[in-house]
């Protein structure tokens, strides 16, 4: 089934001016781009989206880092997106992760991991509606 997931390019990845490598990468990975944008959060928003997270030993580090400069949120689109996203960051803890996906290839740290992508159905959904209206959708 076509699905859309959102994907964030975290600031760690937009400082090292990993933009244009991330966008091939999930390009070659054949999922579709259809919204895109640069934007800088604020302290509100930041603790908003990681809302599941509040009172974890790693939140107000995860949320000073996710305001610490800008970040690029895209939608992206295609026949099980949400898997094949996650599948091309690899996972969270960077020591489990393989060569040449974006979380080995570009993560400093657990917290500043590079990149995000939704988890489910139910958070993509939740997650693509905090940064984007349907207009701004381009399906
Ligand atoms: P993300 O996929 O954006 O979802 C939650 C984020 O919290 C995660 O990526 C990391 O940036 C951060 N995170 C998760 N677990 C830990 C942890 N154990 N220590 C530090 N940061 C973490």
């Amino acid at each position: 089934t076509i699905e859309r997931t959102l994907s964030i390019i975290k600031p760690n990845a937009v400082k090292k001016q990993l933009i244009g490598e991330i966008v091939t990468r999930i390009n070659q990975a054949k999922l579709n781009i259809v919204a895109l944008k640069m934007l800088r959060l604020t302290k509100e928003q930041a603790e908003g989206f990681y809302a599941e997270h509040q009172g974890k030993s790693f939140f107000d580090k995860l949320v000073n880092f996710m305001i610490s400069g800008p970040i690029v949120v895209q939608v992206l689109e295609g026949d099980n997106a949400i898997k094949r996203y996650r599948e091309l960051m690899g996972p969270t803890d960077l020591s489990k992760a393989t060569a040449g996906t974006l979380r080995a290839d570009f993560a400093d740290s657990m917290t500043e991991n590079a990149v995000h992508g939704s988890d489910s159905l139910t958070s993509a959904e939740k997650e693509i509606a905090y940064f984007f209206v349907d207009s701004e959708i381009v399906g």
